[in-house]
């Protein structure tokens, strides 16, 4: 989606993946392409000869080899900031970071050893949510302590014999709804936010995103200023996912933030006046940022998960074709997974009760395998 971005903007993206065709490298075809892993540094430094301005789209990168560059090489433009990538790609000290910064944010610990956790179970209460600091995406990463009983299971679940993977805990949310906000921030520092955002997550994989939020004014207006604080707190340019929880008192907490185009603003690319996608490389390009405003009434993301087979999977987007205002992303992904992210259905309308309306048979036709 961000090559579809950079094509009709006439910018040439090269990317380091582990595919040799992936999508991206397919819909930008030239031979300037890198394979391989984007952990591996001699990869990074060979993509980082080839180009102008450094970008990622996952966090899990090796950041100390882009500190090193950025180090060498001052003047290599590298968005957003490897300082920023690091502290967002170790959950704890993101927290810890925006904690400072006086975000609000659900109690955390780091816990060490199921000792330690026992003792925050004391503290917090139960349920708990134990979390891997790094490498976590749709929800693996997570797991919910009912109970100290529950204590060892969850333990061993994120820290099997022999890993080195480290834990913290936090606080169980009870949150009323989930929202998300993107915010870019050009390399001036000018920053520009998109419409808050629900989000509904099933099997703690993002489902569906209705925008804008069925909220409060109010909590939409303050949870746009608390997305904005914590991203000013970071260095660099690009799109930041921000995640939050809505409490049934109308207060908010900040759950986590993404350093690159999120799946809750993959909706832009329809309904709003610029997508996530254009945005982020207009950021990191230094050009103006263009406007975030919806441009229709109302819209709804779907994500098409894998299930059992390919034709299965798809049944959502057979569906969408008969649905007036919807529009089908197919990855071309290829290797299909049981829940893994295959594509989504962006639904446009006039008003959310229209949205609603067009949204029923494609829904119906999503039935994810349960976890
Ligand atoms: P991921 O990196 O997999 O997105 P998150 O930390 O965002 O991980 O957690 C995934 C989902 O798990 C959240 O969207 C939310 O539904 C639920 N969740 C996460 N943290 C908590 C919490 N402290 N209390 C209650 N639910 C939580
Ligand atoms: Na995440
Ligand atoms: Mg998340």
């Amino acid at each position: 989606m961000l090559v579809e971005a950079a094509n009709r903007l006439n910018v040439q993206v090269s990317i380091l993946d582990q595919g040799d065709s992936g999508p991206a490298k397919q819909l930008a075809a030239h031979d300037q392409h890198i394979q391989g892993n984007f952990q591996d540094a001699e990869k990074i430094r060979e993509l980082a000869q080839r180009v102008d301005i450094l970008t990622v789209e996952i966090e899990h990168v090796n950041v100390a080899e882009l500190i090193r560059l950025k180090q060498e090489n001052p003047k290599l433009q590298i968005h957003p900031s490897p300082r920023a990538i690091k502290i967002i790609q170790d959950k704890f000290e993101q927290k810890r970071h925006l904690n400072a910064h006086g975000v609000p944010l659900p109690a955390f610990q780091e816990v060490k050893n199921e000792d330690e956790l026992k003792e925050a179970g004391k503290q917090f209460g139960y349920p708990l949510m134990l979390k891997a600091k790094r490498l976590a995406y749709d929800g693996r990463g997570n797991a919910a302590v009912h109970s100290e009983a529950d204590i060892p299971q969850a333990w061993r679940s994120l820290q099997p014999e022999g890993s080195q993977q480290a834990l913290y805990v936090e606080q169980w949310v009870p949150f009323a709804k989930e929202i998300a906000v993107m915010v870019a921030r050009g390399r001036d520092g000018s920053v520009r936010s998109y419409p808050v955002v629900e989000t509904v997550q099933r099997n703690n994989i993002c489902h569906l995103v209705l925008a804008p939020a069925q909220i409060d004014g109010t909590v939409a207006a303050r949870a746009k200023k608390i997305a904005e604080t914590a991203i000013i707190s970071l260095e660099g340019a690009g799109i930041y996912g921000v995640e939050m929880f809505v409490l049934e008192d109308g207060g908010l907490l900040l759950n986590e933030i993404a350093p690159r185009p999120h799946n809750s603003g993959h909706y832009t690319i329809e309904a709003c006046e610029t997508s996530q996608f254009e945005n982020h490389l207009r950021a990191i390009m230094g050009r103006p940022l263009g406007s975030p405003a919806l441009k229709v009434g109302a819209a709804a993301m779907v994500n098409i998960l894998g299930d059992a087979d390919d034709v299965e999977t798809m049944k959502p987007c057979v569906a969408a074709l008969s649905v007036d205002g919807a529009t089908i992303h197919a990855y071309g992904k290829g290797d299909c997974r049981p829940g893994r992210k295959m594509g989504h259905i962006t639904v446009v309308g006039q008003s959310m009760t229209q949205v609603h309306n067009r949204l029923r048979s494609i829904l119906k036709a999503a039935s994810p395998t349960e976890a």
